[in-house]
């Protein structure tokens, strides 16, 4: 990989290549609500060594291209195509997921509560947050903006892009502060399989998310701001 594409945008370079996403998720490097950043300035962040950063992401460029397939090239859908493609895979994805943590969230409250309250109480307090917001959410995008987008009512999406961006990163806050009280999902000596399954889900909820919202901050919403 060439060092110069370190200076460029995070979203820039996985919108190229989606499954980029995946390298950057293991970097734990937010590629979908600070997209918008150049790469290099985040590592210097970090305090990351810029060479090793660059040779981990050869490696993981050089193993994509082996494997061919490349995922479906984003740039190339119309906005029906895009919009349609959100609501049938992700929207749908996070409420499968949010209906599962319904179910497992209560449970371990209930059955591990003795064990770490402090822990079982933010995790259940998170979550709750979390699942309120998104379903508004997903609900505000399909009535009121993705309709606005396809009809080409450019005036109304573009006014409602800026407060939906907003509760994007409320999202992202709930969700690095869910994986830093979870200390990155690691399941507790203690736990059981209830408990495994409550913290696969929730980072199911979160690899998925990250790539809904960068679908939607990076490549549908600046079709309409400009
Ligand atoms: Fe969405
Ligand atoms: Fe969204």
């Amino acid at each position: 990989m060439k060092m110069e594409m370190l200076s460029r945008k995070i979203s820039d370079i996985v919108k190229e290549d989606m499954r980029l996403s995946l390298f950057f998720s293991g970097e734990r490097i937010d590629f979908c609500c600070n997209g918008f950043r150049q790469l290099d300035e985040v590592l210097e962040e970090k305090g990351e060594d810029k060479e090793q950063f660059s040779r981990r992401l050869s490696l993981f460029m050089a193993d994509l291209d082996k494997k061919g397939d490349r995922e479906t090239y984003f740039e190339d859908m119309d906005n029906v195509e895009l919009i349609n493609l959100i609501v049938n895979q992700h929207h749908k994805f996070t409420r499968d997921v949010l209906e599962e943590l319904d179910t497992y969230v209560p449970m371990i409250l209930r059955a591990h509560f003795d064990e770490d309250p402090e822990l079982l109480l933010m995790i259940n307090r998170l979550y709750g947050n979390l699942r309120t917001e998104l379903l508004e959410h997903l609900i505000k995008e399909e009535r009121i903006l993705f309709p606005a987008m396809k009809s080409g009512d450019a005036e109304e999406a573009k006014n409602t892009i800026a407060s939906t961006e907003d509760e994007h990163d409320a999202a992202g806050d709930i969700l690095k502060e869910l994986r830093s009280t979870t200390r990155d999902f690691l399941i507790p000596s203690w736990s059981c399989n209830t408990f495994a399954a409550a913290y696969h889900h929730l980072e199911a909820l979160e690899q998925d998310l990250f790539r809904h919202i960068f679908l939607e901050n990076s490549v549908l919403f600046p079709r309409f701001s400009q």
